[in-house]
């Protein structure tokens, strides 16, 4: 069969999505890129707010048309909202055919051919780490590589404990294997996925030493890693970070709050004080580090000064960039079941305020990068002209100097010469 996959959420999803096409390919299937093409419509989808869901079912609404013209089409449902509400969507006869949770992609091809005999899959497999798989890589410069999957930690606002499973690692000869074939294939910028990276271990190898063995990988340039969690985030691992050459100088370092009631009531297990430090170590190790984060807005029975306080260490740290949220109830979390609901025009409202603050946090620290050397890792052309092209710096920012199609996939020595909120113009 044609399939075509369209992926929801996080880069986690990226790359299962690479397994995905990998798994389906070898079973003799072909992947589409346009949907028009397609007999086999997978969705794979995420759950972390209600948004993520109620987008996706829009769009399999709006596909149902395709199988009045061809009756044989097949809508696939996966992923962590396959995972949570995928039996229920089915029997609602909302026009999905199949649906197969995370842990069940391996049985997609019989799913497939089955003519419905098995339409759901979602049974968790506590040791399903898809064992020698070769991803399909989407891009031709940047790669993701899944080194763990699932997450133990149950922050009391997020599904995805619920719908991934427990955590457990991938061997790391196989990460090793994947990093380096993935260079092999020209991909030089590389990112280590887990929902919590820092507590990665296969034996006695733990996360500083994953990454120390990856630096030595001749046919990559740089490695980065998401996410980090605060509280595991280890002197050890700093010390791998400003001693790795391909290590970049970033880190993502989700806060959340930058109240400790509110952390505590998170089930985040660390402090504000803690976090503060973390980053200040990391800053002081690296110089240049750039640090980003998540922060959530309105979390239940978050008081207006306590929110005050998230605002204030967002200007202390003044994060190269923060991706804000607006809290989302997610059925069946403790966070959900809390009886101080902030009501829904208080959360919006805060979120305004912390995107409004980032914003001009994010513009200094652009703006401060003028005048700086850099190193772009040229990814495509410029959206909007073909005579610029764009990549990342080492520490994540996107940047465009000019250049033609030759300069795609090679590291360019540039010096920042204006900078907008969210791009750097080099030359
Ligand atoms: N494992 C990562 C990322 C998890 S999801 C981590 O621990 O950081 C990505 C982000 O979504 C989270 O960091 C959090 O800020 C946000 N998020 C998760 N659940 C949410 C919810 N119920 N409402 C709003 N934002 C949420
Ligand atoms: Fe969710 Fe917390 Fe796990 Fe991240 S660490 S995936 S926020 S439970
Ligand atoms: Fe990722 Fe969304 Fe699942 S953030 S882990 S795809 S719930």
């Amino acid at each position: 069969m044609n399939f075509y996959i369209e992926t929801y959420g996080c880069q986690m999803n990226v790359a299962d999505s690479e397994l995905i096409t990998s798994i389906l390919i070898s079973a003799g299937h072909q992947l589409v890129q346009n949907m028009d093409q397609a007999e086999l419509i997978l969705f794979n989808t995420c759950s972390v707010r209600a948004h993520a869901e109620e987008r996706v079912l829009g769009r399999i609404s709006n596909e149902q048309h395709r199988k009045k013209t061809n009756p044989n089409i097949k809508i696939g449902l996966l992923g962590c909202m396959a995972q949570r509400i995928g039996e229920k969507l089915l029997e609602s006869n909302i026009g999905i055919d199949i649906v197969a949770g995370v842990d069940q992609y391996n049985m997609l091809p019989a799913m497939i051919t089955s003519d419905g005999d098995f339409p759901v899959l979602l049974d968790f497999d506590s040791k399903q780490v898809y064992h020698d798989l070769m991803p399909v890589h989407q891009s031709n410069t940047c790669g993701f590589v899944t080194i763990m999957r699932g997450c133990n930690n149950f922050c009391s606002y997020c599904i995805v404990p619920h719908v991934r499973g427990r955590e457990r690692s991938r061997p790391w000869k196989e990460v090793y294997a994947d990093v380096k074939r993935a260079g092999e294939q020209g991909l030089k910028d590389i990112t280590l996925l887990g929902q919590n990276v820092n507590s990665y271990h296969d034996g006695d190898i733990d996360f500083p030493k994953l990454l120390k063995y990856l630096n030595s990988i001749d046919e990559i340039s740089r490695l980065r890693f998401i996410t980090s969690h605060p509280k595991d985030l280890s002197d050890s691992l700093i010390e791998v970070m400003s001693s790795s050459d391909k290590i970049c100088e970033h880190i993502h370092l989700p806060m959340q709050s930058g109240n400790n009631r509110i952390l505590h009531e998170m089930n985040r297990n660390y402090t504000i004080e803690h976090y503060l430090s973390r980053v200040n170590k990391l800053k002081h190790a690296i110089p240049g580090i750039a640090v980003t984060t998540d922060i959530i807005a309105g979390f239940p029975s978050e008081t207006d000064a306590e929110f005050e306080d998230t605002l204030s260490v967002m200007q202390e740290l003044s994060f190269d960039y923060a991706f804000c949220f607006k809290y989302s109830p997610r059925e069946g979390t403790d966070a959900a079941g809390m009886i101080n609901q902030v009501p829904e025009e208080i959360r919006l409202s805060r979120l305004q305020q912390m995107i409004e603050l980032q914003r001009k946090i994010t513009y200094t620290k652009f703006r401060s990068q003028i005048g700086k050397c850099v190193e772009v890792y040229v990814e495509s052309f410029s959206k909007k002209s073909d005579s610029f092209v764009s990549g990342k710096t080492r520490d994540y920012k996107i940047a465009v100097l000019s250049g033609t199609e030759s300069d795609i996939g090679t590291l360019k020595k540039a010096t920042v010469i204006d900078a907008t909120a969210g791009t750097l113009i080099c030359e």
